[in-house]
């Protein structure tokens, strides 16, 4: 299959493109598109035939739901029932936004989309190009990240080219994602609410609106979101965390060079530390700015392959309330939680 590459970089300028981009869509075609997360693989989520195509192009897991995006909050209704009021106040504060809502789902949403869950997770995203496609489609669009299943997420077109090119119909080509690690996603439809997956939207600002949410997603072997249990966001080469100082780290990066081909994906502050040790350095942005670790974690993780290395060692910043989590979380499942712990005294 040829794919159209739709490039945009304004919605007045581009409309001709914005339009193609819902005529496939609503004509049942899979075409990735830009959101301010990550590049989604989207389909018309009311159509299963289309969505049937999403798992098989990314070859992902039929069990894994996939979260339907929507252009206006209110849509939410079309989609879902028993909404309680709190997911209303979510709503109301973060979207359009990086928050995934599951809630009860509807008969129209279909049961592969979901998985066979009654529930079905939705999001307004806030990336222009994103909701300016929706709306130009007038459907829902089931869309999961567009990568190959258990790749890095795609946060550049030219991610999800070295993915999907060939495979899919089109891809809409909007830059690069402002956010770059995926929605946080929230069980709405527990007495108190659930952080399935920690994302764009924090735990600070959950807490603000909700007061109490439950975060155990961090509990470790617990399977409550269907993605939960795949590997995922993996590079072709393993990925080790190194937890330590920065010496400590550098010493060892030296030590391992010395027989193989090693990668440090690690912050701007360390980088020339790292660059002495003679391996190939990928800084993904500053740790005192946790937003600028996660534009670029996905697309440093790439690179650290096509450097070619055998092993991957990766720097992650210290834990607190905000987007770093999400950082966090990202890394540790790449690493298949494998971690080295440099200093036995800490
Ligand atoms: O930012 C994002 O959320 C991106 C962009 C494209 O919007 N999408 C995305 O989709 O990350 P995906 O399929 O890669 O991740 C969706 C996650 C999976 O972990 C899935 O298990 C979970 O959401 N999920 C979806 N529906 C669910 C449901 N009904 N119950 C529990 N978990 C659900
Ligand atoms: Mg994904």
């Amino acid at each position: 299959m040829k794919t159209e590459i739709l490039k945009i970089r304004s919605i007045v300028s581009d409309i001709d493109k914005i339009r193609r981009a819902g005529e496939l869509l609503r004509g049942g075609e899979v075409i990735a598109i830009p959101t301010e997360t990550v590049y989604g693989l989207a389909a018309n989520a009311l159509d299963e035939e289309a969505v049937a195509r999403i798992f098989e192009i990314k070859g992902r897991p039929q069990d894994n739901p996939l979260i339907v995006h929507i252009s206006e909050e209110y849509d939410l209704e079309k989609l879902c029932e028993d909404i309680p009021e709190s997911a209303y106040k979510l709503a109301h504060a973060f979207w359009p936004g990086p928050l995934t809502m599951v809630l009860k789902k509807k008969d129209v949403v279909p049961g592969i989309v979901t998985a066979g869950l009654d529930t079905v997770g939705v999001r307004c995203p806030r990336g222009r190009f994103a909701r300016a496609i929706i709306r130009s489609a007038g459907v829902p669009l089931a869309a999961p990240s567009a990568n190959i299943s258990g790749r890095p997420s795609p946060t550049d077109a030219k991610h999800v080219i070295e993915d999907l090119d060939g495979r899919v119909k089109a891809i809409v080509d909007g830059g690069r994602c402002s956010v770059g690690v995926e929605s946080t996603v929230i069980d709405m439809t527990r007495e108190t609410p659930v952080v399935l997956r920690p994302g764009g939207i924090t735990l600070t600002q959950l807490k603000r609106v909700l007061g109490k949410v439950d975060t155990s997603f961090e509990a470790v072997g617990e399977v409550r979101s269907p993605g939960m249990k795949y590997r995922h966001y993996a590079p072709k080469a393993p990925v080790k965390v190194l937890i330590g100082g920065l010496s400590d780290a550098a010493e060892f990066i030296k030590k391992q060079s010395v027989n193989r081909k090693v990668a440090v994906i690690c912050f701007e502050e360390e980088a020339e530390s790292f660059k002495e040790t003679g391996a190939p350095v990928i800084p993904y942005g500053r740790e005192s700015e946790p937003a600028e670790l996660a534009r670029g974690l996905f697309d440093a993780l790439r690179r650290a392959d096509e450097s070619g290395a055998e092993e991957i060692y990766a720097r992650e910043p210290g834990i607190g309330e905000g987007i770093e989590l999400a950082v966090i979380n990202r890394l540790e499942k790449a690493a298949g939680y494998n971690r080295i712990i440099l200093d036995m005294n800490q």
